[in-house]
């Protein structure tokens, strides 16, 4: 666990109707804490943000978006743009896997989509991650190396540093089959992100991006990845859906925080 604030973000992905969405709210707003160190994330579907934003306590949460249009507005029929959401949202979700694999986003829409966030100024969470085929054949490095240098190409150092990325190996994903990595596997991959940054962009941009743990994670195996060095949080799928797990993961940040903050 690092210094930094730690992000513990859900992505509540096509999940919950506006009533149930919003009954989630209310269960987690009476278990979840304020932290000064601890930013919680919710990323409810577009349809739901707004009445959310209405609902939501700004000293617990911030909300996020799980994807946008890279343009600004225009004749885009079906598309909600970055724009529109700028004042509803912390954080947008660029490049989740499901939007690679389902809806065949390249790292050219990643890119361009990443650059439309920072315009908006919105910060984006960059997910980031091999699938199994791709780590067998030893293609992991160059996987992540090519989703990375392309999805940041237009963006400054500083604007780097301000971000977050988020390493969810597909095969680690509930959705995808949901093989649990061991904290070691999630290291090297996340070791090996804030290096390409430093190589590419600098030591300042490396070290104060946030980099984020993805894929299964819930209240039994969040702590084991909280603790890798240089981990900045996790990025919740299922488990963001029931309020005793998320809550439970966010208590375990805020217990590993005080252990730090007390030594
Ligand atoms: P699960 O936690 O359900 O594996 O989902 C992870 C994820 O995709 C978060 O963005």
């Amino acid at each position: 666990m690092s210094t930094k604030r730690t992000l513990i973000a859900g992505n509540w992905k096509m999940n919950l109707n506006t009533a149930q969405a919003s009954l989630l709210l209310h269960r987690l707003q009476e278990r979840i804490k304020i932290h000064k160190n601890i930013e919680v994330v919710l990323i409810p579907s577009a349809l739901t943000l707004q009445p959310l934003s209405v609902q939501l306590d700004r000293r617990k949460f911030r909300l996020g978006a799980q994807n946008a249009y890279y343009k600004d507005d225009g004749a885009f029929t079906g598309e909600v743009s970055f724009t529109m959401l700028r004042d509803l949202v912390h954080y947008a979700v660029i490049g989740h896997s499901e939007r690679r694999l389902y809806f065949n986003e390249n790292n050219d829409l990643i890119r361009d989509k990443v650059a439309a966030c920072v315009r908006n100024e919105i910060t984006p969470i960059l997910c980031v991650g091999e699938t199994k085929h791709e780590r067998r054949a030893g293609e992991t490095k160059r996987v992540l190396h090519s989703q990375i240098s392309t999805a940041l190409s237009n963006l400054t150092a500083h604007e780097i540093g301000e971000m977050v990325i988020a390493y969810e190996p597909v095969w680690a994903i509930s959705t995808f089959g949901g093989e649990l990595a061991k904290p070691a596997q999630a290291q090297e991959a996340m070791d090996y992100i804030r290096k390409q940054i430093r190589d590419l962009h600098g030591k300042k941009a490396a070290d104060n991006v946030r980099v984020l743990y993805g894929g299964s994670v819930d209240d039994q195996t969040a702590r084991g990845y909280m603790e890798i060095l240089g981990c900045d949080g996790v990025l919740v799928g299922g488990a963001s859906l029931n309020y005793h797990k998320f809550s439970e993961i966010v208590r375990s940040a805020y217990a590993m925080r005080h252990e730090v903050e007390d030594e």
